[in-house]
């Protein structure tokens, strides 16, 4: 079966990816073979390079990983490990990087310099004005209802509300699962970023325990509290629950978002990447 056409937009050519698709950085579910599968299919996915318990671990995948798009995604705030693993990245010219919680204004130096891209991820427009000063190639908007640390703003506001005022293409981060959302994502910005809709893909790294939850969950069942790492974030009540009694974060307390609603298999990457873009050809050919 030959691949869906190709969905030219800022974000693709900007990348050099056929669809724009970006498979959102996930802690301890994105993996390089998540990476790998997803290139290959014509889009990108960006792992944390914390994701990778050492920086010596990080720096080896780096080494390893082929010559495709990808990104790494950098934690800013409180992550010792910030300075070493943004010089490997540099060292290895990684395409993509993708800042979270803080100032991009280092990163975006140094990327830059080499010629790589740097995608902010922001909640609300203050952070997005920082951010497109410091010279960021586009903005993530991480609207309410998206999985791991989430804004409180519709994505219907959010990304057109980020995209007017800093003229920058944005991506739509928060509650994407279909082809029909990414054809509502370039309604509104130039991209989709998709985090929730491939935990459940054979190479991520999510246990069965997880993925049992996920495919039994509806977005009823994704509650918003900062009561686990300090900043608001979304995850599945029932693993909420075991929080209470001591169970650790991301690993056994489960992150997702509302977009649970459309997780109910497994489906390898790949073949989830090309759904999406076919999805998305239908969807726009019956608009009224
Ligand atoms: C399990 C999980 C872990 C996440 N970990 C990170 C992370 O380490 N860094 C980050 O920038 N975003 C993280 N996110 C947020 C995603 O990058 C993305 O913003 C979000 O998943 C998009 O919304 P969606 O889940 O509705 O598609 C995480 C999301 C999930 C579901």
């Amino acid at each position: 079966m030959s691949a869906p056409a190709p969905i030219p937009t800022a974000i693709t050519r900007m990348l050099g990816i056929r669809y724009p698709i970006v498979v959102a950085p996930m802690f301890l579910v994105s993996t390089p073979a998540l990476l790998r599968a997803v290139a290959e299919a014509g889009a990108i996915a960006v792992i944390p390079s914390l994701n990778f318990r050492t920086h010596r671990a990080f720096a080896a995948f780096l080494e390893a990983f082929p010559e495709l798009p990808f990104g790494v995604n950098l934690i800013l705030k409180d992550n010792p490990r910030l300075a070493e693993d943004l010089e490997a990245v540099v060292r290895r010219r990684v395409p993509l990087v993708v800042t979270s919680l803080g100032d991009p204004g280092p990163v975006v130096e140094r990327v830059r310099a080499y010629g790589g891209r740097v995608f902010a991820d922001v909640v609300g427009l203050r952070h997005a004005k920082k951010a497109a000063e410091r010279g960021v190639d586009a903005l993530v908007a991480v609207a309410a209802g998206a999985g791991g640390h989430a804004g409180r703003v519709s994505p219907f506001v959010l990304a057109p509300w980020l995209k007017e005022e800093t003229g920058l293409p944005v991506l739509v981060a928060g509650g994407l699962a279909t082809g029909r959302h990414l054809l509502a994502a370039l309604a509104l910005g130039d991209a989709g970023y998709f985090g929730t809709r491939f935990i459940a893909t054979p190479e991520s790294a999510a246990d069965e325990a997880y993925r049992r939850m996920l495919f039994e969950a509806g977005p009823e069942d994704v509650v918003y509290t900062d009561a686990v790492t300090g900043v608001p974030a979304n995850f599945l009540a029932p693993s909420l629950e075991r929080f209470r009694q001591g169970a650790k974060p991301w690993k056994e307390v489960y992150s997702a978002g509302h977009a649970v609603a459309f997780v109910r298999e497994t489906i390898p990457a790949g073949a989830l990447v090309h759904r999406i873009a076919e999805e998305y050809h239908r969807a726009k050919a019956g608009l009224p």
